[in-house]
């Protein structure tokens, strides 16, 4: 585990002073550069020492058989495996004649930081050689935001005190040889040399390979330019073959002398475009960048970033590891939706090949909320992914007898890529997920467009889902059975309260749309008669509630199961899924991650509040958090019950699960979701901002070590800034026509130019309720 303490505590970046090769694994996540259509691991430039070469290209994979010991009807029998693509990072360094590798001679220093306002990496180091030559080496790297298909290094190399030949080798890389993985499922397949040259071209500076993988059949092309800056005695020359292109420059450097080397790369990648289009497809990326220069590319990648931190900045007043934590997250949500473009974000964004590069109901649930508030065309764009993949959900729904359309639990391409029932097609829930983002986006800008052109089509098939799945019995009651809810700890269950609130909000929300639109609706088949079907199934939702303990229930008899051992079960066991079989976890009450919990926070006007605390009582001392999405949402409900100390916690918890490695994974891959579940706790659990009435709620209560909480959030075209103290907070609207909020309930409405101040309701202190042995989250003192 890397203790946070390896990182600098600083407000906007995040830097490491020394290198650690035992954590080099989880710094090249933690210090990935992407812009959601192209990602770079943080690997050294030199290529090694490495733990996982990682370069990938939203929705680039390779397909692979997925082998059952038994086959049964509806199994998916292709897995999809994002795949690490042409190195287009390297960079080789030769001092004298002996090759920059850190694990020989003597690393004086090595900095690294990664810079959150300007959205660069930039790496230090004074290598000493095995033979007493000493060099600088400068690095500076990026992804650009602006051009989505480039990435660009500054590479410098200074000569320290005496004379010395350098050679700098400026490479693309394709088929890198990969380390082999461990035996957790949550680690990604590693597939072998899956490139297959097409054509490999070395002229001047400029270098291009360009490959396909086999079974996907995606054509991807890398290619790269340079500038030098260098002494009189520089040469250079390039060549390349089929999985190396490879651009040479020497230089005798005398002290304080350097050479210096821009590269520019472009990737393209298809699986339609022939060979040409590709080909000139990266050119132009290519010539588009040299024109704009590496000065250009910096100062555009501020300047978008400036955009971003003016609408997106949350201020942390009280600790400094949660301000700095919080930009790092948002920062790394930013990469990872940014310019994904009618493409997935994946679990890990693209910092890691961790869940095969597979996009989950975590882009839905989590990610898509920060973005819609701080980056509304991004969720626009991730939504507008799911609907290009309709045909492939319908055809899924066709496939299981069921109606409208069954939306993948994991997948690339849209094909469900989950070969375990139970924890993947039967979490339905993710059809009421993307369902409930795209009312949210909707709600949140008044897109009317995108309601019309893929708001209704993504609501009527989720919600047809819902309709064939469902039944009513025969005292008119509406039952989901055979359903996993969030909680995975728990699978084929009846009438999981999560889904079936989820999907009543589905069905409403469908039959809504369907008569605001009615002719994009009738276009779809759609009349009165189901809608009105829709609306009965809604009203008539069965949310499963035990009177004689004033309990929801997280599925129909749940609280009726035996519970799980706690006592019995040593820290070390933890996560249970690697350490005990399903069908015990299955038949116990075990809960793996918010569930009912997350239930009281997205649906939270189906609940009183006396049944949320209740609830939350109830369902705290039986939850694990084995899955990173856990903490955020127990910080919200924490927070809303009145444990303000106890979500303050969480809080840390999900902020600061990356940066302390806290499930010990995060050399797979950043969690991306429990990123965004930083801005979750933060603004949805202190600001107690909530999104389902008709105007935004907000309920602040600040942890006593807060003294200050400020954000911002994107409205109707409006920007809303909410700043908490301990008494008190104030809404600024920013810009824009006025603006209705709810305060707690008083509905105030705000101008430009005249802020609204309302005092802040000291939380009160409940005696927290325990979480099972072991499974406290660590406390923040
Ligand atoms: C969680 C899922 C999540 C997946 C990817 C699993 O451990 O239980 O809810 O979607 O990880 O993050």
């Amino acid at each position: 585990m890397i203790s946070h303490y390896a990182y600098a505590v600083e407000p906007w970046c995040l830097r490491e002073t020394e290198l650690n090769l035992d954590v080099l694994a989880q710094s090249e996540s933690v210090f990935s550069v992407s812009n959601g259509h192209v990602g770079w691991r943080g690997n050294l430039d030199e290529g090694e020492p490495h733990a996982l070469p990682g370069s990938y290209l939203n929705g680039v994979h390779e397909q692979h058989p997925l082998p059952y010991a038994e086959a049964g009807y509806g199994f998916p029998e292709s897995g999809q495996t994002m795949i690490n693509v042409t190195n287009g990072k390297l960079i080789r360094l030769l001092v004298d004649d002996e090759p920059f590798d850190l694990r020989y001679g003597r690393l004086r220093s090595h900095e690294r930081v990664l810079d959150l306002r300007t959205g660069l990496l930039h790496r230090v180091c004074e290598w000493t050689s095995p033979v007493g030559k000493t060099v600088r080496v400068r690095s500076t790297r990026l992804v650009s935001f602006t051009q989505r298909a480039i990435a660009a290094v500054a590479y410098e190399v200074e000569a320290v005190d005496a004379r010395t030949s350098v050679v700098v080798q400026s490479e693309l890389v394709a088929n890198e040889q990969l380390p082999a993985l461990g035996g957790d499922p949550r680690v990604g397949a590693a597939l072998k040399s899956c490139l297959r040259p097409e054509e490999h071209a070395a002229v001047d500076m400029r270098l291009r390979l360009v490959h396909h993988t086999a079974a996907s059949n995606q054509r991807i092309a890398a290619a790269a330019d340079h500038e030098v800056r260098g002494p009189g005695s520089t040469r250079s020359s390039s060549e390349s073959a089929d999985d190396v292109g490879r651009f040479t420059v020497s230089a005798d450097l005398d002290p304080g002398e350097t050479l210096r080397i821009e590269k520019f790369v472009s990737y393209g990648w298809s699986g339609i475009r022939s060979l040409p289009a590709v080909r000139d497809q990266v050119e132009a990326a290519l010539t588009g960048a040299r024109n704009t220069g590496w000065q250009g590319l910096v100062d555009q990648q501020r300047e978008y970033l400036d955009g971003f931190w003016h609408r997106a900045d949350i201020e942390v007043d009280g600790d400094a590891e949660i301000q700095q934590a919080v930009r790092f997250a948002l920062f790394h949500v930013l990469q990872a939706g940014s310019r994904a473009e009618q493409r997935s974000i994946p679990a890990k964004g693209l910092t890691g090949s961790g869940y095969d590069g597979h996009a989950f109901w975590d882009t839905e649930t989590f990610v898509l909320p920060l973005l819609t508030y701080a980056s509304p065309n991004c969720v626009a764009e991730a939504l507008h992914w799911r609907q290009n993949t309709l045909p492939a959900a319908r055809a899924r729904a066709r496939q299981l007898g069921l109606r409208g359309a069954v939306f993948p639990w994991r997948t690339i391409d849209g094909a469900e890529c989950s070969g375990y029932w139970p924890a993947g097609t039967a979490a339905f829930h993710i059809n009421a997920d993307i369902a409930a983002a795209v009312v949210r986006y909707i709600w949140a800008t008044g897109d009317t467009d995108f309601e019309r052109r893929t708001g209704v089509e993504l609501l009527v098939e989720t919600a047809r889902l819902w309709h064939s799945l469902g039944h009513h019995d025969s005292g008119g009651r509406f039952h989901i059975d055979g359903v996993t809810g969030p909680d995975e700890y728990s699978a084929l269950a009846n009438d999981n309260t999560y889904t079936n609130l989820m999907a009543g909000a589905n069905l409403r929300a469908a039959a809504e749309v369907a008569a605001r639109h009615p002719e994009q609706a009738a276009a779809l088949g759609v009349d009165e008669e189901e809608a009105a079907g829709w609306r009965d199934a809604a009203k008539a939702m069965s949310v499963p509630y035990v009177n004689a303990l004033g309990l929801h229930e997280q599925s129909a008899g749940y609280t009726g199961l035996d519970v799980w051992d706690f006592a019995d079960t040593p820290r070390e066991l933890y996560p249970l899924m690697l350490h005990f079989p399903y069908f015990d976890l299955y038949r116990k009450q075990v809960v793996k991650q918010a569930d009912l919990v997350l239930a009281m926070y997205l649906c939270g006007d189906a609940f009183e509040a006396d049944q949320k605390a209740r609830n939350f009582a109830y369902y705290e001392p039986l939850t694990v958090r084995d899955s990173s999405l856990s903490a955020c949402v127990q910080c919200v409900m924490a927070a809303e019950v009145g444990h303000v100390r106890l979500a303050f916690d969480y809080l840390g918890e999900a902020a600061l699960m990356d940066l302390a490695d806290l499930e010990k994974n995060t050399r797979d891959g950043l969690h991306i979701a429990s990123l965004a579940g930083t801005w979750v706790g933060l603004v949805a659990g202190f600001g107690g901002m909530r999104d389902h009435g008709d105007v935004l709620y907000f309920a602040p209560r600040l942890p006593e070590r807060l003294s200050r909480l400020a954000f911002s959030v994107l409205i109707r075209q409006r920007c809303l800034r909410v700043d908490i103290t301990g008494s008190q907070v104030t809404y600024t609207l920013r810009e824009g026509e006025p603006l209705r909020i709810s305060h707690g309930g008083e509905v105030i409405t705000l101008s430009e130019g005249s802020p609204q101040t309302r005092p802040v309701e000291p939380p009160t202190a409940l005696p927290a309720p325990a979480q099972p042995p072991g499974r406290r989250p660590e406390p923040r003192r």
